[in-house]
Order: C-alpha cells, then sequence, then structure tokens
C-alpha cells in the first residue's frame, strides 16, 4: 500500500533537514522497501510574512483528509518574534488532529557520543511519552493593562482526566508492547496540586490495573537529578506537556545531542506526525552543517508506524553505519555537511 507524506520542511535548518530526509525516503521506495508519495507545503515563517497565511483551512483539511503522515522539519524564526506561525502550524497540527501522544526515544546509538562519565559503558535508553495537548500549551490566560506598571499575565495550565488517563493509558500498553519498565510518571505534585495532583491519582488507578508491570511516580527536579547521576533507573518516562518538552530535550542530549533526536505526534490510529525534536536553529541555518538524522530517524518512525517495518529497520541501520564510520556533522564531531550525510545514508540504504 503506498504510503501518503505531506512534507513541511518549515523554517531555518527545518529545509535543509527534511530534504536529506527526503532523500532518504526516496532511496528506500527505490530500494523496494516501500511505495511512496510525498507532496511538499510551503508553510512557514517565509510563507507567513509574504501571504500572511500561518496554515489555512483549506490546507488544514488536506493534511487531515488526503495523508497518512506528516514529516515536518521545524518552525520558528528571529522575523516573526510572537511564534504566530510556528503555533499555528506546529500546535494547531497538534491540538487539531489531537496528536495526544508526543512519543521521543533517546536512545545512545555509539557509545563515544555519550556526555556522561563512564556513560559510555552503561549507555542511555529512555523514552519519554509527553501529553501533547494539555497543560500550558493551549494558550489559555491572557494580559491586562499591558504596557503599564500594573500589567498581568496568566498563562493558565489545565488537566482533564480524561487527557491524563489516555496519556498514561498508551504509556502502560507502550511498557506491556516493547517490554519497556519502569513506567516513570514525572510531575511536581507538591508544589503545584491541582493539576499534577489530578495526573498522580490517575497514575495511580492506571498502574493499579497493570500489576504486572513496575511503576513510580517521582518529582521531576529530583527526577532530572537522577536521570544525569543514574539512567540506568529510567526506561518510559510519561508526563504532561512543558515537563516532557524539557525532559526530552534533556533525555536527547544524553542520548548523544539533539541532531539525533527523532520524534512522533500521534493519535494511535487516526493521525501522526513526525518531527527531529530540535528546533529550526538560526545559529546555524544556512552552513550546511545541521546534522539530518534527527530528521531521517524521524522519516523511520514514520515509515515503521505506516507498516514499512523493513524500510525503517534499514534507514535505522544506515544511519548507525554512518555514526560508526565517522560520516558526521559537527556537533557529532565531523566534518561532513548535511548533505554528505544525507547522500551517505540514502547510498547505503541502496547498497
Ligand atoms: P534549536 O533546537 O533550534 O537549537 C538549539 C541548539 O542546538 C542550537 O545551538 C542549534 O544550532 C543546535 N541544533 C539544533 N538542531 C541541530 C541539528 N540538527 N544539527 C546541529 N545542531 C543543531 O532550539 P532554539 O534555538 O531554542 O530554537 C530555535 C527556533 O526553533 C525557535 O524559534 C523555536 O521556537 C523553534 N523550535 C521549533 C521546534 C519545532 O518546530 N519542532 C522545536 C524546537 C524549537
Ligand atoms: C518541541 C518544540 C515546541 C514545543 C515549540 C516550538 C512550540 O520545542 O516540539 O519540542 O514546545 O513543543
Ligand atoms: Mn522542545
Amino acid at each position: 500500500m503506498e504510503i501518503r507524506i505531506a512534507l513541511i520542511p518549515g523554517d531555518g535548518i527545518g529545509l535543509e533537514v527534511v530534504a536529506e530526509a527526503r532523500r532518504v525516503l526516496e532511496a528506500a521506495e527505490a530500494a523496494g522497501l516501500a511505495r511512496l508519495s510525498m507532496e511538499s507545503f510551503p508553510h512557514g515563517a517565509d510563507h507567513y510574512l509574504a501571504t500572511g497565511e500561518t496554515l489555512s483551512e483549506a490546507t488544514f483539511a488536506r493534511l487531515r483528509d488526503e495523508f497518512d503522515a506528516i514529516l515536518l522539519g521545524a518552525v520558528g524564526d528571529p522575523r516573526v518574534p510572537d511564534n504566530r506561525h510556528a503555533r499555528d502550524i506546529l500546535l494547531g497540527l497538534r491540538f487539531r488532529l489531537d496528536l495526544f501522544v508526543n512519543h521521543r526515544p533517546a536512545r545512545l546509538r555509539l557509545a563515544e557520543l555519550s556526555p556522561l562519565r563512564g556513560g559510555a559503558e552503561r549507555g542511555f535508553d529512555v523514552t519519554v511519552l509527553r501529553e501533547n495537548t494539555e497543560g500550558f500549551y493551549t494558550g489559555a490566560g491572557g494580559v491586562l493593562r499591558e504596557g503599564t506598571p500594573g500589567e498581568v499575565a496568566v498563562s493558565e495550565s489545565f488537566a482533564t482526566r480524561a487527557g491524563v488517563e489516555r496519556i498514561v493509558r498508551f504509556a502502560f500498553e507502550h511498557a506491556r508492547a516493547t517490554g519497556r519498565s519502569p513506567v516513570t510518571l514525572a510531575d511536581k505534585a507538591n508544589a503545584v496540586p491541582h493539576v499534577y495532583g489530578l495526573w498522580r491519582r490517575v497514575f495511580e488507578e492506571v498502574a493499579a490495573e497493570y500489576p504486572d508491570i513496575p511503576s513510580e511516580a517521582r518529582y521531576v527536579d529530583a527526577l532530572v537529578m537522577h536521570l544525569v547521576r543514574d539512567p540506568d533507573r529510567f526506561s518510559l518516562i510519561v508526563t504532561e506537556n512543558l515537563l516532557g518538552d524539557i525532559l526530552s530535550d534533556l533525555a536527547a542530549e544524553l542520548a548523544g545531542g539533539k541532531g539525533l533526536a527523532a520524534s512522533a505526534n500521534v493519535n494511535p490510529g487516526r493521525h501522526a506526525l513526525y518531527e527531529p525534536v530540535h528546533g529550526s536553529a538560526p545559529d546555524i541555518a544556512g552552513t550546511g552543517t545541521a546534522n539530518p538524522m534527527a530528521a531521517i530517524l524521524s522519516a523511520a518512525m514514520l515509515l515503521a508506524d505506516a507498516g514499512a517495518a523493513e524500510a525503517a529497520a534499514r534507514i535505522e541501520a544506515a544511519v548507525d553505519a554512518a555514526l560508526r564510520e565517522s560520516v558526521r556533522t559537527p556537533d557529532l564531531g565531523g566534518t561532513a555537511t548535511t548533505e554528505d550525510v544525507g547522500r551517505w545514508i540514502a547510498a547505503r540504504i541502496a547498497d
């Protein structure tokens, strides 16, 4: 079956890394590993600044109805300081397609890339499952008396029982399906009792339904300390939106860096958007030094979820081979360009 993919390269290095992910997807198709159709959308800062459009209703409807998956590069541009287009495109798609699971695996793929003392021997393999539709991200709140000394700003975080329960249940099902355990809840229930208290109660209720799967709840501040000191304690972390954003960058860095961190935003069985965890990196955009591996591994996650398991495995193996053979961009200590890495991985798949 053909997999219909919408590409939204977006801004900055998003454009550069999605070009390489596309090259690798095309190589997988040429090797007979998957049948694909790909269409690229121009949405991002340039498009917004030129047309005033962030994401039109018509485009949203096409993305929702005509594709099996979306592959996004990154959105964010210094010329759009309020980040409006990124909110409409990335957060808009997460909310409106109800992509409630943000699946962010972080596994050390090559020992020498560990930043931890002794980490090379110990490895690192932690998956963050981030709730993706609630918390501080909905935009609830407002500003009063803007620009005056009496200015008030309120951003409200909220959690719903249904919203917490579905991601926590997903985590336990994921643990059962993959053998990952313990399931660790990261919260801050000691300081923010309403929202995180609900998380903790629901977590304990759902955990009781999975007595065979070890689980524990931890305060996020102590958890980050343990994650650096003793990462072997963790395997699957489930958490609220903002905490998950922060934890997944930390986990990515402990697994060798953001240039390698792939992710999926999923409403299981319905819609999915894949993207590298990193952003548009304006500091290196246009220099040809961005690491495309996170985008390429995001494409592999897409293929795996869409049923093209062998294509996904071949891409993963080709990335591992590139790392081993030092075909690496400067973030990983190499001298290869973005395009060198993409071409090398694509050629390896063709072999
Ligand atoms: P960032 O991830 O873009 O960059 C952080 C640092 O990591 C930078 O020094 C950058 O050069 C480096 N880096 C990131 N990806 C890299 C790669 N593939 N290869 C090599 N180095 C890489 O985070 P930021 O600077 O906080 O954000 C820049 C913009 O991106 C902002 O507008 C932000 O809102 C946006 N953003 C978008 C997404 C997304 O679309 N999913 C994610 C995060 C940030
Ligand atoms: C991410 C990004 C986004 C987030 C930003 C760009 C809104 O940091 O995907 O991790 O906070 O979710
Ligand atoms: Mn982030």
